[in-house]
């Protein structure tokens, strides 16, 4: 019998770690699965999807730019993904789209498990409006901070997440020049996609102090802009994205599949430290 198919739609995405990552979790699980990169431009997002869902696929990974645009292809959605607004795993089970978010989980699962931080009573300052932003947002909340504060260039997007959110959670909402000086933050998640470029914005310095755990949602094999602007203003530890990519593809992998897949070995393996 044919392998199942899976796969991640992105454009560009041909620098996805994905296929990498779903074929370690199916060689430690014993599963029978083929994961494809599927480069798809905005305007064909549809077809494609339904081309792999006609064709027998079981199941897509949806990446950057189209988790958002995705949400209109879908049947049924999970909680996570309609707070989230936005969909990163696509299952299709008897003729039907199913729609998850496992961005949030898989952050939260890197902070938490893999990196020992206690978030309950934390104060937490996340760099940035956007729609990493939105994903990790509620997550954060059901972990009790003290409280959260949206920065961002534009203010008005931030204001506008805190609105959406201001029943889950103590939420505020600043420019990033207007990041209170007095407070100390416990964490920092930069959630802007500058870094991208390669270029560093001017990142708010109250932002950082010696008790300050910075943590980069993008992840490079060499040190991201934020990653080095907080290790130089003195942050007590600074990492990038590597883990909550891993755990995000293990809980669709889990979605998929029904097996959670171990993913310490899987980080060490894709010579990455956490
Ligand atoms: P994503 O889905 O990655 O969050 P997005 O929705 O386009 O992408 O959001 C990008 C985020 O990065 C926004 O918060 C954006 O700030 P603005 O809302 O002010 O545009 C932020 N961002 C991108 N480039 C930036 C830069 N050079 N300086 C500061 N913020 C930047």
């Amino acid at each position: 019998m044919a392998s199942d198919r899976y796969g991640v739609m992105g454009y560009p995405v041909s620098h996805s770690r994905s296929p990498v990552i779903h074929r370690l979790f199916a060689l430690q699980t014993g599963q029978d699965i083929q994961y494809e990169l599927l480069q798809v431009a905005p305007e064909k997002l549809e077809t494609a999807v339904r081309q792999f869902q006609r064709t027998g696929g079981k199941g897509l990974n949806i990446t950057v730019p189209h988790k958002t645009k995705v949400v209109k292809l879908v049947d049924t959605m999970t909680d996570r993904a309609s707070i989230a607004g936005a969909v990163n795993t696509l299952s299709f089970r008897e003729g039907e789209v199913l729609g998850d978010n496992t961005d949030g989980f898989g952050l939260l699962r890197d902070l938490v498990v893999n990196l020992g931080l206690t978030l309950e009573d934390s104060r937490i300052l996340i760099l940035g409006a956007g729609g990493a932003t939105r994903g990790i947002v509620g997550p954060l909340l059901e972990m009790n901070p003290s409280s959260l504060l949206i920065a961002n260039r534009t203010v008005g997007k931030a204001d506008a997440l805190v609105e959406r959110f201001a029943d889950s959670g103590p939420l505020s909402a600043c420019r990033f020049d207007a990041v209170p000086t007095d407070e100390q933050y416990d964490l920092v998640i930069n959630a802007t996609s500058a870094g991208v470029q390669g270029e560093a914005p001017p990142y708010p310095i109250a932002a950082v102090s010696n008790k300050t755990f910075c943590y980069d949602l993008s992840y490079g094999l060499r040190p991201t802009p934020f990653s080095v602007w907080a290790r130089d203003h003195g942050a007590s530890r600074s990492v990038m994205g590597w883990g909550m990519l891993v755990e995000q593809a293990a809980e669709s992998f889990r979605i998929w599949r029904d097996v959670r897949p171990d993913t310490a070995p899987v980080l060490k393996q894709m010579s990455i430290t956490a």
